[in-house]
């Protein structure tokens, strides 16, 4: 047996980990959830979730990679041989949000050329829409490839693929780079933000709460999926990186240590996001609350016409955009390295450049189908069940599985062996009858507003193709692989 690679230190895996938890979910998804959802009383139901759901749910995923000292499928495997499914299923999923990460990315490289002359003129959604993506007018015309997208994301998988070569040992240097670079630019662009006028206005916006909005389900369940992907929990992204470790590094402080980084992060992406909108909706009149409502549109839409009423415009254009993509590349390439974890630790015998390699070729050729003329409707529809559906059964999954079958009390054993902090009973509560009923809960209340109203209104055929479809595919050969995977107990 192989000796297994190691991070070159005990700071490298918490950069690596921040790394991949600090990603676009941080500055643009959160941002827009809580302008969306009551502005400072969206705090009170993603804090709650951060101390009930997702803090738990990261020691959990750090202490069984650590513990079984491999990736997501053999961790599972290890605790029964048929559960295998349920860390190849959160890999496959992550492999599919890659792929359109990845496509996100390449926007954002274009958008780096295009700060320097401000390219985008005044009509910003315009020029995203049509001289961009080239969007398709519906969902049921695919169109062409936009060459300019796939040329770009090319380079971005280029870009992964040398991140992530070697493994760890290439890792644990390029995180050195991309976990600190785009916190500092987030900083210099927090400060042009607050200093603009109307920024306090802006501010006002996202802190004033609106407690009413507390009593919508819908703002609980959207506050459990952002806890969800913004700590890339269940793509055994966490499993695979704390495997790396060895079996008697610290779990809970590492895991607080990163929840409280990365949810801080979160929170001063908020500041700088809605003080630069103040100013904005004061140079333009558009409201605040319209501005932010824009959802995805907001980086590539409003931020770039923000920016260019600014002074030293393509400077800070530039900054935001390399910010963007230094933001995204640990988050995808961490997807990347949950899937070559767990078929290098299946076949120890190939060589981690090799597998690296197809998984970015595969990864990038399932992306091309998001740079058609219809790709961004297709990228959100697999957003959405993927994060919706596929990872919250994964991770109900999980919990079923260390709860029930390993046993709450004998992981938490462990990790108050090697921890630093201690952790009471209240861990097994949540992780054996809280978060199931909590995911149970998310399930259901999507699967009811999805019904009630097909995502979006799509068309009941692209829903399925590009939503249900998937689901079930990443489901289904799980499923399938559990089926015909032996016990191969080890530890
Ligand atoms: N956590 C990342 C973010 O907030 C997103 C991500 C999700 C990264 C899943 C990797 C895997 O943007």
């Amino acid at each position: 047996m192989l000796k297994r690679e190691r991070w070159p230190s005990k700071i490298i895996f918490i950069f690596a980990a921040v790394g991949s938890a600090v990603g676009l979910g941080n500055v643009w998804r959160f941002p827009y959830l809580a302008g969306k959802y009551g502005g400072g009383a969206f705090l009170i139901p993603y804090l709650l979730m951060l101390f009930i759901l997702g803090i738990p749910l990261l020691i959990m995923e750090f202490a069984i990679g650590q513990k079984m000292q491999l990736g997501a499928v053999g961790s599972f495997g290890n605790i029964k041989g048929k559960l295998s499914g349920i860390g190849l299923s959160g890999v496959l999923s992550g492999f599919v949000v890659v792929s359109y990460y990845a496509v996100v990315m390449s926007w954002c490289l274009l958008y780096i050329i295009y700060s320097l002359t401000l390219k985008w003129g005044d009509n910003t959604k315009e020029f995203f829409f049509s001289n961009v993506l080239h969007m398709s007018e519906s969902v049921d015309s695919i169109g062409f490839i936009s060459v300019g997208i796939l040329f770009a994301l090319i380079l971005v998988w280029a870009m992964i693929y040398f991140s992530v070569w070697k493994g760890v040992k290439s890792v644990g240097k390029v995180v050195l780079v991309t976990m600190p670079l785009p916190i500092i630019l987030l900083l210099i662009l927090l400060i042009r933000g607050v200093t603009l006028p109307g920024a306090m206005d802006g501010i006002i916006f996202y802190l004033k709460p609106n407690f009413e909005a507390l009593l919508d389900l819908e703002v609980w369940s959207a506050a459990m999926s952002q806890i969800f992907f913004t700590l890339s929990l269940a793509f055994g992204i966490m499993i695979a990186y704390a495997s790396y470790r060895h079996v008697e590094s610290d779990i809970a402080k590492s895991a607080i240590t990163i929840s409280l980084v990365n949810s801080g992060i979160s929170i001063i992406a908020g500041f700088t996001v809605f003080s630069t909108l103040g100013y904005m909706s004061l140079k333009s009149g558009v409201d605040i609350s319209e501005l932010a409502a824009s959802g995805p549109a907001l980086a590539f839409i409003v931020f770039p016409k923000a920016l260019s009423l600014v002074p030293f415009a393509p400077f800070f254009a530039v900054l935001f955009f390399v910010m963007l993509i230094t933001l995204g590349i640990d988050s995808a390439f961490s997807l990347v390295e949950a899937a070559s974890t767990v078929i290098s630790d299946r076949c120890p015998h190939l060589r981690r450049q090799d597998i690296s390699l197809y998984v970015c070729v595969f990864g990038f050729l399932t992306g091309i189908i998001f740079t058609t003329f219809a790709g961004l409707h297709y990228l959100d529809i697999a957003d959405h069940f993927i994060t919706n559906y596929a990872l919250v059964i994964v991770g109900l999954l999980e919990v079923l599985a260390v709860g029930w079958l390993y046993g709450a009390d004998k992981l938490r054993d462990y990790i108050n062996k090697v921890s630093d902090i201690k952790i009471g009973k209240w861990w097994e509560v949540l992780i054996k009858y809280i978060i199931p009923v909590f995911l149970v809960f998310l399930l259901v209340t999507t699967i009811h507003r999805d019904i009630m109203r097909p995502y979006e209104d799509y068309p009941h055929w692209a829903l399925f193709v590009f939503g249900w479809l998937v689901v079930i595919v990443v489901l289904g050969a799980s499923f399938i692989f559990s089926y015909f995977s032996k016990h191969e107990h080890r530890k």
